[in-house]
């Protein structure tokens, strides 16, 4: 979703902020634009389609000479994605310039008081409104006339603004949407997010709700939105440049996927001490977390997906209720919540917008809230009252992996520490499962070495048009995952169904050939799945079998079979989900399309 670099130094201005939204090109858009400011006037140049149209317009920047400016690249969502569209965009003296990732959602009200004095506009979007406004407010101070702006302004909003009359400044303003700043020898930065700012620094300050930032060359200021000045600390980034590279791989995403078995360990390790499980950020005793009456789960996506596996190992572990909403529904529905129950919110970006809004419902609820985040110091980690770390460090394909299997350890992890401190599970099992827990990254390990044969496999089907996924259970969250997987990055309709529902509608799609992911690793479930698989089978469809290596039986039934090394049932999701990744992947791969960057989709979704 749009991404924002804004530079101000002693070096061209331009090469920098491409670069810088080269990084970001992993948040998913679809056009894209800079404004420099040349010592004269301010030159715009806009490209729809990938940066690097933007880049041979502009010779990489070099036409675009100036030590100060802004760039954007966009994902549509007010206009279709074209040159008047992409911003940044101006007020119609071209004298301010503005790049703007969120939702205005009071733009028409505000065009029409602005089209009432005069103003008049190019673009569908709801952004153009801003730099009108601030011009309307203008009078040669631009903190006033953006605080002014701002005070008008509903919705979310990360700004980059420069001032044709301030060449020495460019400014910025956030709420709800993702914007950091930085400082260093060559000048001050602004961006969406903490790759683009690598290279030249790794002291990140993240803008807070409704504040105001000015930078200069050498300086940095932030302010609340009536101007107040406010004193802030940089945050020290840990991770390296490299991490945010392919390093050899050809995409992100499969890079990602082998980083899975790391990112395991890294969000269980710190948590295991003696073969006890301490989570301390949950900030919870075990009477507190006996006290608690229900479990309520809201995420988006992917992070949904990990929420559905959630339930059925907290239900079945530990015996507490649990409710599962996607985020944009759970917003609007007015949940019943009590004060004795826990909200937990689960986010890789920590920005997505509906989950930002549902912890915010929660908290006004007097629920206390706890995330699973990936990215440090992101908006839902901020405003959360506990934040558990998933430590996959960072992720850029817009298509999730290992993001979602660390998701899955922090909630087995939560999961088994409730079951423990209720007592419905004794110390024994507690510890069995722990060691199954260690286990899983070497097991997925193991399921790499094998991705081979799921490649081949995946060659065989490039020309699906339709797949259905079927589990029950675990299973059948496992499926929503894989089919999701396989969708997004390859355009093959796909769905995920419970396997016992199959019967009240799908199974009549099912026709001679059909491609049908079975998985099967839940014990007491499996003979009902294999039943499902034996009616699919009987009309036509082939059948790709996921399950544990002891349950050899089902080649009778199935066709292609994938086996899984031993776990706890409650785990095996992190086992199945790697086969299903890298098919949905070698697909993506097989008909040649940009893995990373799936049509129309975006890493971090920060508008409703
Ligand atoms: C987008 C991404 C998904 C992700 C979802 C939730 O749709 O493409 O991969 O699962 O947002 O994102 P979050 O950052 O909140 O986990």
């Amino acid at each position: 979703m749009c991404g924002i670099v804004g530079y101000i130094g002693k070096r061209q201005a331009a090469p920098i902020i491409l670069d810088g939204l080269s990084k970001l090109e992993y948040r998913g858009y679809d056009s894209a634009g800079i404004a420099i400011f040349d010592g004269e006037k301010i030159n715009v140049s806009k490209a729809v389609g990938r940066l690097r149209v933007l880049q041979e317009v502009t010779h990489g920047g070099e036409t675009m000479p100036g030590l100060a400016g802004i760039g954007h690249t966009r994902w549509a969502t007010h206009g279709e994605p074209s040159n008047v569209n992409a911003h940044p965009h101006t007020n119609t003296a071209g004298t301010i310039a503005l790049v703007h990732n969120g939702i205005i959602e009071n733009y028409i009200a505000l065009k029409n008081r602005l089209i009432s004095k005069g103003y008049e506009f190019k673009s569908d979007t709801d952004t153009e409104v801003v730099p009108q406004l601030i011009d309307y407010y203008y009078k040669g101070d631009p903190l006033e006339a953006i605080s002014k702006a701002l005070h008008r302004i509903e919705g979310a909003y990360s700004f980059g603004i420069i001032f044709k009359d301030h060449p020495g400044e460019i400014y910025a303003a956030r709420k709800s949407s993702p914007l950091i700043a930085g400082i260093s020898e060559e000048g001050a930065f602004i961006a969406s997010d903490v790759p683009a700012l690598l290279k030249y620094t790794r002291n990140i300050y993240y803008i807070g709700e409704e504040e105001i930032v000015r930078l200069a060359e050498n300086e940095i200021h932030f302010y609340d939105s009536d101007c107040e000045e406010l004193t802030k600390e940089p945050v020290e980034i840990k991770w390296d440049q490299d991490a945010a590279e392919k390093g050899g791989f050809d995409h992100f995403m499969i890079k990602e996927i082998y980083e899975e078995p790391r990112t395991v360990r890294d969000t269980l390790m710190p948590r295991l001490k003696n073969d006890e499980i301490f989570i301390e950020e949950l900030g919870m005793d075990d009477e507190e977390i006996r006290a608690v009456g229900k479990i309520h789960i809201v995420a988006c996506g992917s992070a949904y997906h990990a929420g559905v596996t959630g339930r059925y190992v907290f239900e079945g572990m530990a015996r507490v209720p649990v409710d599962v909403d996607i985020a944009s529904e759970f917003r609007y529905r007015n949940p019943i919540l009590d004060e004795t129950d826990l909200v937990i919110v689960i986010s890789q970006s920590g920005e997505t917008a509906d989950t930002l809004a549902a912890l915010r419902e929660s908290r006004q609820r007097g629920c206390k809230v706890l995330a699973i985040v990936n990215v440090v110091g992101s908006s839902i980690a901020r405003e959360a009252d506990r934040v558990m770390y998933t430590w996959a460090g960072p992720e850029i394909s817009v298509a999730t992996t290992k993001a979602y299997s660390a998701q899955l350890i922090a909630l087995y992890l939560l999961a088994l520490k409730f079951a423990s401190a209720k007592g419905t599970i004794d110390s024994t099992e507690l510890h069995s499962y722990i060691e199954d827990l260690k286990r899983l990254p070497d097991q997925i390990e193991l399921l790499l070495a094998r991705q081979k044969s799921i490649q081949r496999f995946a060659n065989r089907y490039v020309g699906a048009k339709d797949v259905f996924f079927i589990g029950r259970g675990i299973d059948y969250a496992i499926s929503m995952e894989g089919s999701l997987k396989l969708k997004e990055i390859s355009y093959i309709h796909s769905e995920a169904y419970a396997a016992g529902e199959l019967k009240h509608g799908t199974i009549s799609l099912i026709e001679e050939g059909t491609l049908v992911a079975a998985v099967a690793t839940q014990k007491d479930l499996y003979s009902k799945t294999v039943s499902n698989i034996v009616e699919v089978k009987s009309r036509g469809a082939f059948v790709l079998a996921v399950t544990n290596e002891y349950n050899t039986d089902i080649e009778k039934v199935a066709d292609y079979v994938i086996y899984l090394p031993e776990t706890a049932s409650w785990f095996t999701n992190s086992l199945a989900i790697i086969p299903l990744q890298l098919f949905g992947y070698y697909v993506s791969v097989g008909k040649g399309y940009d893995v990373d960057h799936p049509r129309n989709l975006a890493k971090s979704v920060t508008v409703e």
